[in-house]
């Protein structure tokens, strides 16, 4: 099979791969503790896609044509060994780029210097205000923000860059953190990202009333900080880039609320116990890990795989306004956003 292309003519180059479904955090938008208490039944370790397993996969979907990898969770740092897997991944010769998102909570200098060494190249850390009260709030396990700052600086250290820092946006919840944020994050080389809250999973009460749109938030920064579009690095990509006038750096919007990007989404999603999903707001997914686990070889798992993508229609945020019954979708916890 040839690299294939959906039924939108979009091809497969990029793949999400949520490595534990557990975090050390509880954000009420992503794992509110009432749902996600001490009864909640996480995956056990043997549903987990292994290493060698991830490994495999990822040189099958890397010769249907993704070149981008990016390992998410839950929180992946709590995967053990995880610089191991990096190690394995790097080496497959056609990803050019390798990356991670996290909390940060675990991301200590040697941590940081760890992934560096074991080959992964850029990091995206999550951080949605700098008020100590309301940082403690939205992760739900009163976390310490000075732990993330720090976790930022010593991605920075290692050279893990460029870095990325994710803000969620909730309106009357952290958008009084928007311009201390800018303030912060301009000059220091880290791009800062605004992402619109979204209606992902099942536990998050999303009401379109806490979602800020991105022309609204650039609205508030301007006066400010005069700022100006920049072009995409590549095709498909998530955020839309701005920079300062100034030369404070860049800035990204991620507006999969208000101008969604699915004709151009190229990317798939595996989540811990290895199924694949076509979209983030997927209510079902496609099983890998029953044909990894029966030995089934490489081509017949290519051809499964290829054949599901030449299938996918997904355009969720697209079709979003229009829809008024949402099936059931699966968490952001399992498939790491
Ligand atoms: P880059 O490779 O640096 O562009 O990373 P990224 O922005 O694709 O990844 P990251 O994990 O940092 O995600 C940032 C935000 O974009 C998160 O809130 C994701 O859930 C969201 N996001 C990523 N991909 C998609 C997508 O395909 N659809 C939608 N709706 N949101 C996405
Ligand atoms: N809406 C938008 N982004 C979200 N994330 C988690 N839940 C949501 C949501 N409901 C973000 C995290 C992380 C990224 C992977 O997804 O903060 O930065
Ligand atoms: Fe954990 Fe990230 Fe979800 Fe927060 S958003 S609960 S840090 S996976
Ligand atoms: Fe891709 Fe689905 Fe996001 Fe649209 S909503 S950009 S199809 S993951």
């Amino acid at each position: 099979m040839d690299a294939p292309v959906d039924t939108l003519h979009r091809p497969l180059r990029e793949l999400r791969i949520s490595v534990t479904d557990r975090c050390n955090f509880r954000c009420p938008y992503c794992m509110p503790k009432e749902q996600f208490g001490s009864k909640y039944h996480f995956l056990p370790r043997s549903s987990l896609l292994s290493f060698e397993e991830i490994h495999r996969i990822v040189r099958i979907f890397a010769s249907l044509g993704v070149r981008k990898l990016r390992l998410t969770g839950g929180e992946p740092l709590l995967r053990r060994d995880l610089d191991r897997l990096i190690r394995m991944l790097a080496e497959i010769p056609q990803i050019d780029d390798l990356s991670l998102t996290t909390n940060g909570a675990l991301l200590t200098r040697e941590a940081a210097r760890r992934l560096k060494e074991a080959g992964l190249q850029r990091i995206s850390i999550s951080l949605d205000t700098l008020d100590e009260e309301v940082f403690q709030a939205m992760n739900g396990v009163q976390f310490p923000l000075r732990r993330v700052l720090q976790a930022i600086e010593h991605a920075a250290a290692v050279g893990l860059a460029p870095i990325k820092v994710n803000m969620v946006v909730k309106r009357g919840v952290n958008d009084q953190a928007i311009l201390p944020m800018a303030r912060h994050f301009r000059g220091s080389g880290q791009i800062l990202r605004f992402i619109e809250y979204m209606d992902v999973g099942n536990s998050n009460d999303w009401c379109s009333d806490a979602v800020l749109p991105s022309t609204e938030l650039l609205e508030k920064i301007h006066p400010e900080f005069p700022l100006e579009a920049l072009p995409s690095n590549h095709p498909g990509e998530v955020a839309k880039r701005w920079r300062y006038v100034d030369g404070g750096g860049e800035i990204g919007v991620i507006t999969s609320v208000t101008e969604p990007f699915c004709e151009g989404c190229t990317r798939a999603r595996i989540s811990a116990a290895g199924m694949l999903h076509t979209c983030l707001f997927a209510s079902h997914g496609h099983d890998l890990r029953a044909p990894l686990r029966s030995d089934a070889p490489d081509e017949q798992l290519r051809q499964l795989i290829g054949g599901w993508w030449e299938q996918r229609e997904d355009r969720y945020s697209a079709l979003r306004a229009s829809q008024n019954t949402i099936p059931a979708k699966i968490e952001m916890s399992y498939i790491g956003g």
